[in-house]
Formats: C-alpha cells, sequence, structure tokens
C-alpha cells in the first residue's frame, strides 16, 4: 500500500487531520486498533473552544453542529455556596460550544466514508521504520495479515497509549509529568441538565461538575480517590454525592435518574518534547495529557491539527518550513493549555493531606478572581481558547 500521510489512530486527532488533508487533495491511509463501534462509544470530552468549532468549519463537518450543539457565553466557578459567573462573551466576545467528542467522531468518520478515504480498523502490532529516508514504512497486521504502508509522512495519532511517542529513541525524547492523587468519576444521564450553563464546583468534600450534552442529557463528574472502581459508586451513590458537592440552591434542582455510562479517569498532566521525529509527526494525546479540569484534551488535539494539516500540505507540494517548526510551535500553545489546566485543577480539588497553606492559596485564588474583572477576563481568555 502507498499513501502521501500514513496516519495512526482515528480518534479526533487522526479523523480530522484525514479530513482536512483530503480535502486538499493529500491522501491518507488511518490505522486504527479498536473497531469503529469501540471508538464510537467511548464518551469522554464535551467542550468546544471557539476556533476548534472554527476548524470543524473548515473541515466541512459542522452541519450537524450548528444544528445540534450548544453555544455557551460563560460558566459558574462555585465554590461552597458562592456563585461567580464568568462571561466568556463580554470578557472576550467568545463563546464555547457544546458539543460532544463521540458526536465529533461520528461527523469526522461520515464525512470520512462520504470522501472514500481508507481508514483501517483492527490494526494491531504497529512498526515504523525508515523515518529518515524519502519515503518511511509502517508494518502491520490486519485481518491476520502482515501488511506494509509506504507513505511520505507519518501522523502518530494515537493517543496516550500509542506506540508512535514511543519510536522515539528514549534519549531524544524528553518527558514532563504531573500525576494528580484523585481521578474524575462521570456519569452520563438522560436528565435535563441542573443549570444552564457549566458549574465547576469547589465543594468541602471535593470537586463536582456540573455538564451537559444536550437540553435532555448531562454529564455530571465528582472528585474521587484513585483507588475507587467505578462499579463499586450505585447511581444512588453517584446523585447524593454530587449533591452535597453543589451549591445548595443548585442541588435542590438536580434531576436524578439512570446512568447510561459511568467510569473513572485518571487526572494527569504529562507533556513529550519534540513532537516530531525525522517524518514522524505526533498530535494530540500521542505527544500530551491535560487534567479535564479546563476542558482542553480535545481542543489541543484540534490545534495540533491545525498547525500539522498545513504543515504536511506544504510539505507534500515540497515546501518543509512548516514541517521543520510544527514541533515548536504546537508545543508554544500546548505549554500555555497545560499551565491554565493545571493552575484550574489546583484551585478547583481539594488535595488530600494538603496543608492550610495550600488551601488558604486557594481560597485566595477563587477569591481575587471573583474580585477582579482582569483576572476573570484571563480565565475566560484561556476557556474559551488561546488564538492559533
Ligand atoms: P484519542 O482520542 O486517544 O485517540 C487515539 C486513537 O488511537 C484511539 O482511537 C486508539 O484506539 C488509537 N490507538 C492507540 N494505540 C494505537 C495503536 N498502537 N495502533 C493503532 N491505533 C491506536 N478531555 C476533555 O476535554 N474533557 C473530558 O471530559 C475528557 N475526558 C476524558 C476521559 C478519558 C477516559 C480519556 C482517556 C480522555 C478524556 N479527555 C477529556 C481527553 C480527550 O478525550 C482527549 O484529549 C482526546 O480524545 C484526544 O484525541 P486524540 O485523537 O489525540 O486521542
Ligand atoms: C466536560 C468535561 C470537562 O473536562 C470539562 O472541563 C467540561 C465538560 C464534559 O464532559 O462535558
Amino acid at each position: 500500500m502507498n499513501t502521501e500521510v500514513a496516519i495512526i489512530g482515528a480518534g479526533p486527532a487522526g479523523l480530522l487531520l484525514s479530513q482536512l488533508l483530503n480535502r486538499a487533495g493529500v491522501s491518507t491511509v488511518v490505522l486504527e486498533r479498536q473497531t469503529r463501534a469501540h471508538v464510537l462509544a467511548r464518551i469522554r470530552a464535551g467542550i468546544l473552544e471557539w476556533s476548534t468549532v472554527e476548524l470543524l468549519r473548515a473541515a466541512g463537518v459542522d452541519a450537524r453542529m450548528e444544528r445540534e450543539g450548544i453555544p455557551h457565553d460563560g460558566c459558574v466557578l462555585a465554590s461552597g455556596d458562592t456563585q461567580l459567573r464568568i462571561d466568556f462573551r463580554a470578557l472576550t466576545g467568545r463563546q464555547v460550544m457544546v458539543y460532544g467528542q463521540t458526536e465529533v467522531t461520528s461527523d469526522l468518520y461520515e464525512a470520512q466514508d462520504a470522501m472514500g478515504t481508507e481508514v483501517l480498523h483492527g490494526v494491531s502490532d504497529i512498526e515504523i521504520t525508515d523515518l529518515d529516508a524519502a519515503r518511511s514504512v509502517l508494518h502491520f497486521t490486519h485481518e491476520g495479515a502482515r501488511r506494509r504502508l509506504s507513505c511520505l509522512f507519518v501522523a502518530g495519532c494515537d493517543g496516550f497509549h500509542g506506540v508512535s511517542r514511543r519510536t522515539i529513541p528514549a534519549d531524544r525524547r524528553r518527558e514532563f509529568e504531573r500525576v494528580y492523587p484523585f481521578g474524575w468519576l462521570g456519569v452520563l444521564s438522560e436528565t435535563p441538565p441542573v443549570h444552564h450553563e457549566l458549574i465547576y464546583s469547589n465543594a468541602s468534600r471535593g470537586f463536582a461538575l456540573a455538564s451537559q450534552r444536550s437540553e435532555t442529557r448531562s454529564r455530571y463528574y465528582v472528585q474521587v480517590p484513585l483507588t475507587d472502581k467505578a462499579e463499586d459508586w450505585s447511581d444512588e451513590a453517584f446523585w447524593d454525592e454530587l449533591r452535597r458537592r453543589l451549591p445548595g440552591e443548585v442541588a435542590a434542582r438536580l434531576v436524578t435518574g439512570p446512568s447510561i455510562e459511568k467510569s473513572i479517569a485518571p487526572l494527569r498532566s504529562f507533556v513529550s518534547e519534540p513532537m516530531r521525529w525525522g517524518n514522524l509527526f505526533l498530535a494530540g494525546d500521542a505527544a500530551h495529557i491535560v487534567p479535564p479540569t479546563g476542558a482542553k484534551g480535545l481542543n489541543l488535539a484540534a490545534s495540533d491539527v491545525h498547525y500539522l494539516h498545513r504543515a504536511l500540505i506544504d510539505a507534500v507540494r515540497g515546501d518543509r518550513a512548516g514541517i521543520d517548526s510544527y514541533s515548536e510551535r504546537a508545543l508554544r500553545r500546548v505549554w500555555k493549555a497545560m499551565r491554565f489546566s493545571w493552575a484550574t485543577t489546583t484551585m478547583m480539588h481539594r488535595f488530600e493531606g494538603e496543608d492550610s497553606f495550600a488551601e488558604a492559596m486557594r481560597r485566595a485564588t477563587l477569591d481575587h478572581l471573583g474580585a477582579s474583572e482582569t483576572a476573570q477576563k484571563d480565565f475566560a481568555e484561556n476557556y474559551t481558547g488561546l488564538p492559533f
């Protein structure tokens, strides 16, 4: 098999890159380990920055998002019963869009089908070779046979546990990591959201988030110890805990129902530098992970793809300046989102065993945010997304 750009991973990064490249006349083959049904069943992110919305428009996958996505002008940061609304629109002129990652992925799959691009599922044992040669090669197993894909460039969009990042020699990679001592237990339910905007709540019992997918579908999270298992949390226990962590008047309005999905995600900050090795380019979770508090994971995958698709289109046409500066450009934005996600996580969570100074710093940070329009503007600017 031959193609111009081989893409490993059919998550949002891989599919969006494939979509943008094919629209520009650059050929791709996407290799995905899981089945399509598995990819589409993964409940993950829910908030799109406006630049991500615009990139999906540019990719021609916006029709359903325009109909079903819900633009939000602000969000609420709660501390106990105190609620602070951050008015994104008034502070920055920007909004965010509530539109689930599963919907984005599903729209991208449909668009890929319509263009007739090649997306292979159930691919295993990928090996990447010849990254310094004019053509690189992917060796992989598909439908029981060992196969070979020759390409000009490889895009590693295979998430945190993928093969791409590990192909870069360990002594040529620099990794930065912070693991947080808790996870998020998430529940999806067919119930109306408790509030028309998101509520990030810092309560004495720990963090909670009230999010949504539509007017009839809610997504809620509570901070839990890493030792907890999702199956040990009954729906009733979850709703009770959530109620205790939301401001009183909000909790009183909470409508509960059976969970459709329940899972625990650990929280981690991670960056691997550089994002390029020869003809291999990393994008999305393959290169970096943020804790979910700032809603940045999916959006960072989109900004990487924004830089990378332009660089690859130029490179296929013979201009290599974009691919030479890709890693540096992408990382500059990645680190700013890292900082915001870490700071928001630190501001909104209780850390077990934390001292009174750490607790006082968190209170002072929230207090300052409540009193200072400048601080609110900074939060809004970061939350709605820094420019590409
Ligand atoms: P992924 O979505 O991970 O896609 C990578 C793809 O590569 C997958 O389909 C995988 O099957 C495939 N793959 C992996 N290894 C191989 C291989 N060896 N060969 C072939 N294919 C391979 N972000 C938020 O903003 N809010 C959230 O609430 C949120 N919740 C999350 C919950 C969980 C459990 C996780 C894991 C992430 C969550 N994120 C969240 C982060 C967000 O979902 C990711 O940042 C986003 O999915 C990144 O997209 P990606 O395409 O880079 O990677
Ligand atoms: C969702 C997840 C987040 O991490 C976040 O910050 C906001 C919303 C969600 O799944 O809806």
